[in-house]
């Protein structure tokens, strides 16, 4: 989306569509400088709405100023004022706009705004214009934005929300293909495609992966004929520097394999590489920013199909730590994958952190619905930095407990663990459990499961920047981490 800025007086600003945004308690002081039929119209409405949050209102300003029309949204009271409204906001006007198929429209900033007010405007905006369209022959115009501004220091704001952005809607889009145009060799693909000087990308192939035994991801793989891929991409690695490390799940398509799924809602499984879709996208955000951080981000990615080279429910499989583990359900295939990854992360480049994401468990959503991720830590600090991070950009995350009786609860019979927990009983915890057992060296780590807010579903609370499909959910969250911190 192209966003310009400009210092201007918005009753010279030339425009479609002037927009203003107006608090319940408060009447805007530029409403005095408008004269004539505009103004008493526009005081008019202005006393006649009550500008709950998300309130329009659309008025012609017939030739009288510059501007076209001007649009009014409600902001509700300013003291419950907060990020996510004026987000919200933005998006329903920006979306107002696209439905009245106005080529550009103007946003007029309150004077003395804060960053953050304007971050939300970018988001808002550029978010809600987000449509997986490369499937749709007629596709939707997407409205030029010019935001009004008081001086040049918030172009710097309005840049950096735009790249991460970028990696919003690159996550999305990835995240969006259909099974049948994106295999772990596309994932692959998309890693080389955002490398540059300073991030580097290296793909370990499947004769790789079984040389060096990442068990847990051939085994998953093997049913398939679309071979497994292990994704690595390192950003600004130095000598003697400890790098962040972030995971993801990339399963390109989860049928539960000889665990078979049944089909209601199946097609949705080709969200289950949202998790690397994340990591890709953090990746490009964090290269566009030109972060001084070190970052590495590993995404195993595997189809998981049933085939006669299926791995089995009952097959015993020595994983990448070489800890043994029973396979009680084919279906429970991302802990395996990412249990690989993180044994090798933390092996290789002895990080300060892991952070992975993965659509892990259904359980998750059982647990918290489909607006809250769900966070598992081995660290008080990591919890507390997400969970102001998580405050600040409205990825909302809810922390689960881990202890010991946990990890016991996935101990097996016949070896040293399993691949899942009793039935019914915290499958969340269980999942994260098993990651646990692959953190070796302490290495603080946080795994946030996103099966329940990587794509729209029923029950999943509307939201203007969110379109159907794939959210990007975590990459902003991970960018305010990772420049907050
Ligand atoms: N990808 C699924 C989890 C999932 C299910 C995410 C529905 C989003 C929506 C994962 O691989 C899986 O199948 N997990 C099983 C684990 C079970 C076999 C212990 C699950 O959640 O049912
Ligand atoms: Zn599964
Ligand atoms: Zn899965």
């Amino acid at each position: 989306m192209k966003i310009i800025t400009e210092i201007k007086n918005h009753l010279h600003k030339k425009t479609k569509a002037l927009c203003h945004f107006i608090y319940e308690d408060e009447i805007p002081d530029w409403v005095n400088e408008i004269h004539g039929r505009v103004g008493n119209t526009i005081k008019q409405t202005i006393s006649n709405t009550e500008w709950k949050e998300g309130e329009i209102r659309i008025i012609e300003t017939h030739g009288l100023i510059t501007a076209e029309r001007i649009i009014l949204i409600g902001l509700g009271l300013r003291k419950n004022s907060n990020a996510e409204i004026i987000r919200n906001s933005t998006g329903k006007i920006s979306r107002e706009i696209q439905k009245m198929k106005l080529p550009e429209y103007t946003i007029s900033l309150p004077k003395n705004v804060q960053a953050e007010f304007v971050v939300s405007i970018v988001e808002g905006a550029e978010l809600s214009m987000y449509n997986f369209d490369k499937y749709k022959s007629n596709t939707k115009k997407i409205p030029e934005l010019c935001i009004l501004i008081h001086n040049n220091e918030i172009n710097k704001t309005v840049m950096k929300t735009q790249k991460v952005n970028m990696g919003v809607m690159f996550a999305r889009d990835i995240a969006n293909l259909p099974p049948n145009d994106c295999y772990p060799s596309t994932m692959a693909k998309f890693a080389k495609s955002i490398t540059n000087n300073k991030l580097k990308c290296r793909i370990i192939s499947k004769e790789c992966l079984e040389r060096e035994k990442f068990n847990g991801i051939t085994s998953v793989g093997m049913g398939s004929k679309n071979e497994p891929k292990l994704i690595v991409l390192e950003y600004n690695l130095k000598k003697n520097v400890k790098p962040i490390i972030i995971i993801g799940k990339a399963v390109t398509f989860d049928t539960g394999e000889i665990s078979l799924k049944p089909s209601e809602k199946l097609e949705e499984m080709k969200f289950d590489k949202c998790g690397g879709c994340v990591v890709l996208g953090i990746m490009k955000a964090v290269s566009e920013l030109k972060l001084s951080t070190s970052i590495v981000g590993i995404i195993p990615s595997v189809e998981n199909m049933p085939g006669g080279n299926s791995y089995r429910p009952g097959d015993i499989i020595k994983m990448y730590n070489e800890k043994m583990v029973e396979i009680i359900n084919t279906d429970a295939e991302g802990r395996l994958i990412l249990s690989d990854a993180i044994s090798y992360g933390e092996k290789k480049y002895s990080p300060k952190t892991i952070i992975d994401f993965a659509t892990l468990t259904g359980a998750c959503i059982t647990a918290l619905g489909t607006n809250v991720a769900g966070f598992i830590t081995n660290n008080d600090d990591l919890a507390i930095k997400f969970s102001e991070s998580s405050k600040r950009c409205n990825e909302e995350i809810w922390q689960l407990p881990l202890n010991n009786d946990y990890m016991d609860m996935i101990k097996s019979e016949i070896a040293d663990i399993k691949n899942i927990g009793p039935k019914g009983a915290a499958g969340t915890i269980t999942a994260a459990a098993f990651l646990a057992h692959s953190i070796n060296k302490n290495t603080p780590w946080i795994h946030v499961d996103i099966a329940g807010t990587s794509w729209i579903q029923p029950s999943t609370k509307y939201r203007s920047y969110n379109s159907n499909g794939a959210t990007g959910f975590g990459v902003r969250l991970t960018i305010d981490y990772l420049t907050n911190n």
